[in-house]
């Protein structure tokens, strides 16, 4: 077998290998062996290519092999220093910071192809689309990251027709494309690199920091297609295959957010949505007072039920409340209380937020349940603890035809007994709007610190 034949067959077991990594990581149970699928297999793809890269090298074997030792050095070192230190909820960030290197490794392949590849048409619309797929993500995810790590101001950025702004990027871009294929000339590739960057840059800054996390995965999709790109002009299948699978599984992602959030993608695309974070809405109408409850009282609640439920937030996440939270279960299952946990689709910031702070914390998965799985027994639940959630548990979505949120799926939690709600003040979440859940009768608010609350529940059990 020639090495060519050799490099061939691992990179189709490379590419099983990340189909398997991809659906293990859809299960909870199952998502270590999904990781460790894939790092299987993208050490036995960069085996395979930097034997290829040695084998086809011009210069001395040697030289090559010890340029690529160094950069995976680098690459091996920044990477893991950064990951061990980067916070759940930076995770976003980290991703957006991950993805701007795809976006400029596909325009620098797409320039280093244009120079070394013959010219046929196929090629040039290979590397044009590359290119301009690899700027927009460049540009898009550092946008996203210094907004997301607070570098600059989340705030959209509403510049006079910024619509039409967009679409006469995409018409230029379409002419210079037309000039590059007429004319085989770097020059309106460069022109096309400057629209695109810009117009990563500008997609990107129109949107709030709320709607990040959608952007993130919608640029995880783009850094897909920006591979994909790459791998044509390459003629590398493996790259191919990963970019596709990348490209369409954050479309999906994007998809099934913004489903969860009741959003059209475009609107989401397009920004502007909801007040910001954290404000304090003034009560229009008189349904009544909030109650308020201290911890000992909630603990005496808790002693008292035979059956809790807790439905955790981003408020959990910011808090780190998870380790206290998960004391709290170990406690009230020795004292015979059924606990278990409703998790809603986009509760937190990023998918699956919940379920990886609840794992990271030791709680078994077998009581973490989806929305779905809870909605239909809250009504026979004695205690709900919401710890840190707010868009997630507003009735308005169901009640109110009016509200931003009208038609989002939520978890209904006023229909057991008792509801105790954990957070620090009255302020809104996400999505900007009031919460009517914290007006019920039989609604309890424990003000503070969701972490430090928990802390007092458990010593006081
Ligand atoms: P949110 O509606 O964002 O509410 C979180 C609440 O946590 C806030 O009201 C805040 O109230 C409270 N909080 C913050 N820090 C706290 C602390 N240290 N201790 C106690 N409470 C604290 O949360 P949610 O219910 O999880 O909803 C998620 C929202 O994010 C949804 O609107 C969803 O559409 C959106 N979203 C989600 C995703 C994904 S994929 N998960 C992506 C994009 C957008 P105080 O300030 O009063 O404490």
């Amino acid at each position: 077998m020639t090495l060519l034949g050799l490099v061939q067959a691992v990179y189709i077991l490379a590419a099983v290998l990340f189909v398997l990594s991809l659906a293990g990581l859809s299960r909870q149970e199952t998502a270590r062996r999904g990781n460790a699928l894939g790092m299987v297999g993208m050490v036995l793809a960069l085996a395979a290519t930097i034997a290829l890269a040695l084998d086809r090298s011009e210069r001395s074997a040697v030289v090559t092999a010890i340029l690529v030792a160094l950069v995976l050095l680098v690459g091996a070192v920044v990477g893991t220093r950064q990951a061990r230190s980067v916070e759940m909820t930076q995770m976003p960030e980290l991703i957006a910071m991950l993805h701007s290197f795809v976006g400029a490794a596909a325009v620098l392949v797409g320039y280093n192809s244009f120079r070394t590849e013959p010219a046929d048409t196929v090629h040039l619309v290979e590397v044009f689309l590359g290119v301009l797929i690899g700027a927009v993500t460049f540009t898009g995810s550092v946008v996203a990251y210094l907004k997301l790590s607070g570098r600059i101001s989340s705030a959209p950025l509403s510049l006079p027709g910024r619509n039409l702004l967009n679409l006469a990027a995409l018409v230029a871009s379409a002419a210079l494309l037309a000039w590059f294929l007429a004319g085989h000339s770097i020059v309106p590739l460069l022109l096309m690199t400057v629209v695109a960057l810009a117009l990563g840059w500008h997609l990107v800054a129109s949107i709030g920091g709320g709607d990040m996390p959608v952007v993130v995965s919608m640029l995880n999709s783009y850094s897909g297609w920006a591979a994909a790109a790459a791998g044509f002009m390459l003629g590398n299948d493996l790259l191919i295959v990963t970019g596709a699978l990348v490209g369409a599984s954050g479309a999906i992602l994007s998809y099934l957010m913004c489903k969860a959030m009741n959003r059209s993608f475009m609107s989401v695309i397009l920004g502007g949505f909801g007040a910001p974070e954290g404000l304090v809405v003034a009560r229009v109408d008189e349904d009544g007072e909030h109650r308020e409850l201290d911890a000992a009282a909630v603990a005496a609640l808790l002693r008292e039920a035979r059956s809790v439920v807790i439905t955790p937030g981003y408020g959990m996440a910011v808090a780190k409340a998870q380790y206290p939270v998960a004391q709290l279960v170990t406690r009230l299952r020795a004292l015979g209380v059924d606990v278990r946990f409703g998790v809603h689709p986009v509760a937190g910031r990023l998918p699956g937020h919940m379920n990886v702070l609840l794992a990271e914390a030791k709680v078994p998965y077998d009581i973490v349940l989806e929305m779905d799985e809870i909605n239909g027994d809250l009504a026979d639940t004695d205690v709900v603890l919401v710890i840190g959630a707010n868009d997630t548990v507003n009735p308005a979505a169901l009640d109110d035809p009016s509200s931003p949120i009208a038609g989002m799926p939520v978890l209904e939690v006023w229909k057991a007994r008792q509801v105790v709600v954990f957070k620090r003040s009255m302020a809104t979440g996400y999505a900007g709007v009031q919460n009517p859940l914290f007006f019920r009768d039989n609604t309890a608010m424990l003000f503070g610190d969701a972490r430090e609350q928990t802390e007092r529940i458990v010593a006081a059990l």
